[in-house]
């Protein structure tokens, strides 16, 4: 199993002002921590509790059907362009990127074993598009348009371009290159599905967007490209197991959710860093960033009262940012708690040669970069607490699906016990609608018509300020 080290947030190491009492506030949130996860397993099942990924491990029937269309559509597409944004796509990125080869899109059809490149738009960048568009036959990549509402302006606008061109390219025959994730009773594109005929997917009722890596918004892509999804759902049912545990000294989410939430409210750590060092996890911490950012940053508590919580979440990567972070980490204010992944083992065991004898460089010869990865993240970890900050390590074993899975359910459910303990939705997002309903105004949407023109009002004088 993946395992967590607090060791670094103890006050005994980063002292009274920066650090907790590890075990003293375990004993302390024993009985509230054990009754968040009795609540959460209690709930799980209900309807409108938007806890169905707490189930996703389990769900033989997706996994069947993801298997059986990856089969289908096995040697027919030497692409996969899967369109969509937020929780539609962090997920995918985050594990395609962890678990294909490095460079995968680069590599030759005999390299990727006949698996097809895969690419993610997650923005409507009229200059990325376009450059995507002109590198890719289309005819012979297979789209996986992915929206939970199946109306997001982003995703469906960048959907409707590439659906026009795949249609002129390809005459009738275009939708056998579709394939929609969403949701199963509302929403434009299951009704554009419906009609068209494209073979879809459904997302299950009470996933939110974020929560959804492991359903088929997730796990029809890693099928696609050969990822092994039976890895993923051992690796989701094996941390399941253990999260399950009411017991904070054996819950690892709950231990990092406690530790978090205390370091936040009582020490002033007000944002959370997320550096892997691996550049494969690179990902992973971007969706851990929208996790963690658009499940806690909340503006009023479960009782309504206005309580503006949540920790910022930041992306770093170990090494390369050592070289521009850590500066302001180990100086700067002391308002961070720092995560660190690291890998016990990687795939390449990569020597450095011993050909230099200078002072400055002759000790790296006959050593592994493996090794200097991981002493530099020993070495920053204990030279942070010398400056007093916080920090967390997880270790992953091994980088591939069964540990992924488990790192990832495990911030999903971190995730849910830290909003327990703030006493918020974590499952909402109503802060993104003030921006999603100007932006329907400004593109002229039916029914934002009295928006549009307050928008214009407020937008009046934007010139003034060099716009
Ligand atoms: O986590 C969320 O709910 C969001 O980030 C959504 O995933 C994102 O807004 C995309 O939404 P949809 O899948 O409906 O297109």
């Amino acid at each position: 199993m993946i395992r967590l080290n607090y060791k670094y947030v103890d006050s005994a190491v980063v002292g009274l002002e920066n650090g907790i009492s590890v075990q003293r506030e375990f004993d302390n949130y024993k009985d509230i921590i054990a009754g968040i996860i009795s609540d959460l397993n209690k709930r799980k099942d209900k309807p409108g509790q938007w806890l169905q990924w707490m189930n996703l491990g389990y769900s033989e029937e997706t996994v069947w059907y993801v298997k059986e269309y990856a089969a289908l559509v096995e040697n027919r597409f030497e692409n996969i362009l899967v369109l969509g944004i937020g929780g539609s796509a962090l997920g995918g990125l985050a594990l395609t990127e962890a678990l294909l080869k490095p460079f995968w899109n680069f590599l030759s059809n005999e390299q990727r074993n006949n698996y097809p490149r895969i690419f993610f738009l997650d923005n409507i960048d009229p200059d990325t598009i376009v450059g995507l568009l002109d590198f890719l036959d289309l005819k012979k990549t297979l789209v996986n348009v992915i929206t939970k509402s199946g109306s997001t302006a982003e995703t469906m606008s960048q959907f409707m371009i590439i659906k026009d061109k795949l249609e002129s390219e390809l005459g009738a025959d275009y939708r056998k290159n579709i394939v929609a994730t969403t949701d199963k009773n509302t929403g434009v594109l299951k009704q554009i599905a419906e009609q068209e005929g494209y073979k879809m997917f459904i997302i299950p009722d009470d996933v939110g967007g974020r929560f959804s890596v492991f359903s088929a918004v997730g796990l029809l892509p890693f099928a696609l490209v050969g990822i092994d999804i039976d890895d993923i759902i051992n690796g989701i049912k094996d941390m399941d197991l253990a999260l399950k545990n009411t017991d904070i000294n054996e819950n690892i989410a709950a231990q990092n959710a406690l530790i978090h939430y205390l370091l936040d409210l009582k020490k002033g750590k007000s944002i959370s860093v997320m550096m892997p060092y691996s550049s494969r996890l690179k990902y992973v911490a971007d969706w851990y960033a929208q996790l963690w950012a658009e499940s806690l940053g909340k503006q009023q508590n479960l009782n309504g009262d206005i309580v503006n919580i949540g920790q910022t979440p930041i992306k770093a990567l170990g090494a390369t940012d050592q070289h521009s972070q850590i500066q302001l980490y180990n100086e700067g204010p002391n308002d961070k708690i720092i995560t660190f992944i690291r890998v016990g083992e990687f795939d390449n065991n990569l020597q450095i040669p011993n050909i230099f004898e200078y002072t400055g460089i002759g000790y790296l010869g006959g050593k592994s970069v493996n090794d200097l990865l991981n002493a530099e993240a020993d070495a920053t970890r204990v030279a942070l607490s010398d400056f007093n900050r916080p920090t967390v390590t997880i270790t992953l074993p091994k980088i591939n699906g069964y540990y992924l899975a488990q790192l990832l359910y495990m911030f999903e459910v971190q995730t849910a016990i830290a909003g327990s303990l703030y006493n918020i939705d974590a499952f909402s997002q109503p802060g993104v609608e003030q921006a999603k309903n100007y932006t329907y105004a400004l593109m002229g949407r039916v029914g934002y018509e009295e928006s549009a023109n307050l928008l214009h009002e407020k937008m009046n004088e934007d010139f003034i300020y060099n716009d």
